[in-house]
């Protein structure tokens, strides 16, 4: 079974072909209005269920939109109003959703929601995020870098801020696609030690700094997120903020990287918090190619599940 839970779950050499298949689809669809079915229809006769636990936009829409593209029909489910969410078991709803349904992708908070579902359901299953990591978001990251600057082995990619679920699913992908990343932020704030050696252990350079400026040096991508994540407690945004404010991706902090360096940001952003518009709407911002490149790359990722 093809359960898209991680980056690092998953075969380099298919996360290679993902993106490839990525590009290609992306390029035959070139001027075709977003509700033209592309030629081919791999998905066709295929129900797709979108879970949602936490609030999404780009996830929402971005697989929503191609899996239809693909020829598959789509349902888009709040978990507050399954019976998921009213004190059914994971594994019993899992076992349910697969007599209706040929794939599943769930959002989610506690990273075992998803490896439970994934483990009861006789269809695959996509990670849409945990509080854990983020893995298709990162699939849109490789997709949008290797567009502008081409391949992103052996590149340097610099972390500002929370070291987060989206942080870690970066790390993943630097040990399977070959580059370096170095996280710049509060101590208290670092990635999970696991995902650092996991990532040191496949041949990646991994550094952990505190110093933005130093940590963006010799930089080919600087990546920003959120300071307070959709599971972090509002009670501690102040502090967060307070730790996080020395790593804000602005544009003296772009100028200290190399003149080509590329900004991202997987979106929503807070604007003037981990980074100023002026960095956001600047030449060297990707964020919408990013956002776009969602679509692309979970269309390669859901063709990756189903074998077709
Ligand atoms: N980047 C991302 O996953 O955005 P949404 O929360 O809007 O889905
Ligand atoms: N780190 C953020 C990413 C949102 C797409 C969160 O989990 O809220």
């Amino acid at each position: 079974m093809n359960h898209f839970l991680d980056i690092h779950k998953t075969d380099p050499t298919e996360l290679r072909a993902m993106i490839d298949q990525a590009a290609a689809m992306k390029t035959a669809r070139a001027g075709q209005l977003h509700a033209a079915p592309d030629a081919e229809q791999p998905l066709k006769n295929h129900m797709v269920a979108l879970i949602f636990e936490k609030p999404s936009t780009r996830t929402r829409v971005s697989f929503d939109v191609g899996a239809r593209q693909m020829g598959a029909q789509t349902m888009v489910l709040s978990g507050a109003d399954m019976q998921l969410g009213h004190g059914e078991t994971i594994a019993d709803t899992a076992r349910v959703l697969s007599r209706y349904v040929d794939l599943i992708m769930i959002r989610t908070f506690d990273e075992t929601v998803l490896t439970e579902m994934a483990e009861f359901a006789d269809v695959p299953v996509i990670n849409g995020l945990t509080d854990r990591t983020h893995p298709c978001q990162i699939m849109a990251d490789i997709l949008t870098y290797e567009e502008h600057r081409g391949s992103i082995a052996g590149r340097k990619v610099v972390w500002c801020g929370d070291g987060n679920n989206v942080c870690a699913s970066f790390l993943h992908a630097a040990g399977q696609f070959g580059f370096d990343l170095t996280f710049a932020g509060p101590q208290v704030l670092d990635p999970e030690p696991e995902f650092v050696e996991l990532a040191r252990a496949q041949g990646s350079k991994v550094e952990i700094c505190r110093d933005a400026e130093a940590a963006v040096a010799d930089a080919d991508l600087i990546v920003a997120d959120t300071w307070v994540s959709m599971h972090d407690a509002q009670s501690a945004r102040e502090r967060r903020h307070n730790l996080l404010r020395p790593y804000q991706v602005n544009a003296a902090l772009m100028a200290k990287a190399k003149p080509d360096a590329l900004f991202m940001h997987c979106l929503p952003a807070h604007r003037g918090e981990e980074v100023t518009s002026e960095v956001m709407d600047g030449p060297q911002s990707v964020i919408f190619d990013e956002a776009e490149n969602r679509l692309h790359a979970q269309k390669a990722v859901m063709r990756w599940c189903l074998g077709v």
